[in-house]
């Protein structure tokens, strides 16, 4: 027998014997061996008394479920803000400078680490509202803004919306996309060319889309990043092109809707918005995940805990409110968004670094973006606040609510 032969055997064996010691441990950690005799022993008993079988099935079950639903219940509220970990280096002190002093263009951010809960529908119809409200009797006492949309999410969902309720402006440059406000060789004055904008539609929108690509690009300049070779600090370079004169002077608001994901777009712009909306729907895994966004975003503006020089990558950040999304529909749907809300409150509320960045009273606006038909199907060919009057009415409500807390 070769040495090889044996090393294969001895692994064998020894795979054979992790495998019994992990069943017997599972065994025992949910009680199969516990009690008398061991329960699979009781059930083999219990052969043809089918009460009894079923009781100690149920008692199985409740054995092995209990400990599980016990972690899958404590799993979000506990999960250590590893992600933005990597994201908290130490930051050169001219951009440290950088992010303690206010820019004069307010900056609002769209953003939740969820999925699918309204983020671009959000961002988009803001974005409208306050580009044309003064076309509404409702709004007329409001003037137009001058504003700049971003689309920060590789997935694009908000460019195609706005691109073609933008209408007939023919081919894009190829260079008119998101990474040119982040791309370290592009002047503040090229990026600035480089908008989308002359829409008759939305005279006053300019626009970065986003298509895939914009992944490899993030992917790119945080490995470059992460191994020194990059020219500057990624993290800073949407705050600085936002902060230069050819946006301050040229613009009344930004609107930056990201995806579900702290990626680089979506840490620097968390790093350059004034103001943060999270659209949340309102189920339990929902709620979680903006408690666990809460908690990062948290840590980005304190800075990491327990270090000596705390590195606070958005100190100036305004947490404006956690809008719902989706809601409506029968009334045991809405007792149950209901309830999650409640249980929002009183998570935040439960929670000194969470109650930090907004009071429990002012964490859910009052306005709300109902699951609505029409409104989905407009998104496909348009951005919805264009299609209908109902729609404008909704929205308003959601857009007066934001600008009064800002
Ligand atoms: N008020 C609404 N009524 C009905 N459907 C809606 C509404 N808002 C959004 N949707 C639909 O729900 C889906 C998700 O919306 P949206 O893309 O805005 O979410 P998101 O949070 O941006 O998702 P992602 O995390 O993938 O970026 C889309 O199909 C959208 O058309
Ligand atoms: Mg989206």
């Amino acid at each position: 027998m070769s040495l090889t032969d044996t090393v294969g055997d001895l692994n064998v064996v020894l795979t054979a014997l992790a495998f019994t010691g992990g069943c017997l441990a599972a065994g025992y950690r949910y009680g199969l061996f516990s009690g008398r005799k061991p329960l699979l022993a009781r059930l083999q008993d219990a052969n043809n008394d089918l009460a009894e079988k079923g009781r100690l099935i149920a008692d199985l079950e409740g054995q092995v479920r209990q400990p599980i639903s016990n972690q899958v219940s404590q799993c979000a509220p506990d999960i250590p803000p590893e992600s933005v970990q990597v994201w908290l280096r130490e930051i050169a002190t001219a951009d440290a400078t950088l992010a303690t002093q206010r820019g004069k263009l307010p900056i609002l951010l769209v953003a939740n680490l969820k999925g699918g809960v309204a983020k671009t529908m959000v961002a988009a119809n803001l974005a409208a509202y306050f580009a044309r409200r003064n076309n509404y009797p409702a709004t007329q006492a409001l003037s137009n803004k001058r504003v700049l949309l971003i689309d920060l999410d590789y997935q694009g969902s908000l460019s195609r919306m706005t691109l073609s309720a933008m209408g007939a402006i023919g081919p894009l440059n190829p260079r008119s996309h998101a990474d040119a406000l982040l791309r370290a060789d592009v002047s503040d004055d090229e990026a600035f060319a480089l908008r989308v904008s002359g829409s008759s539609a939305l005279p006053n929108l300019s626009f970065f889309p986003a298509t895939y690509g914009f992944d490899d690009f993030e992917t790119r300049e945080q490995f470059a990043w992460l191994t020194n070779s990059s020219p500057d600090d990624v993290r800073f370079r949407l705050l600085k092109r936002l902060r230069s004169p050819a946006f301050e002077n040229n613009f009344d608001l930004v609107i930056i809707d990201t995806g579900p994901r702290l990626t680089l777009g979506s840490v620097n712009a968390l790093v350059a918005a004034t103001h943060l909306i999270i659209p949340t729907a309102s189920d339990t895994r929902s709620i979680e995940a903006v408690a666990l966004f809460l908690r990062r975003v948290s840590t980005m503006k304190r800075g990491q805990l327990g270090g000596a020089n705390p590195v606070r990558l958005c100190p100036h950040l305004q947490v404006l409110g956690v809008l719902p999304t989706l809601t409506g529909g029968i009334a045991a749907q809405v007792a149950l968004q209901e309830d999650a809300a409640a249980k929002l409150k009183t998570v935040v509320g439960a929670d000194a670094d969470l109650r930090a960045l907004i009071a429990p009273g002012q964490l859910l606006l009052s306005a709300e973006l109902p699951r609505s038909q029409p409104m989905q199907k407009a998104a496909e060919s348009t951005i919805p606040y264009l299609e209908t009057g109902a729609i404008r009415r909704t929205i308003n409500e959601i857009g007066a609510e934001i600008e009064k807390r800002m």
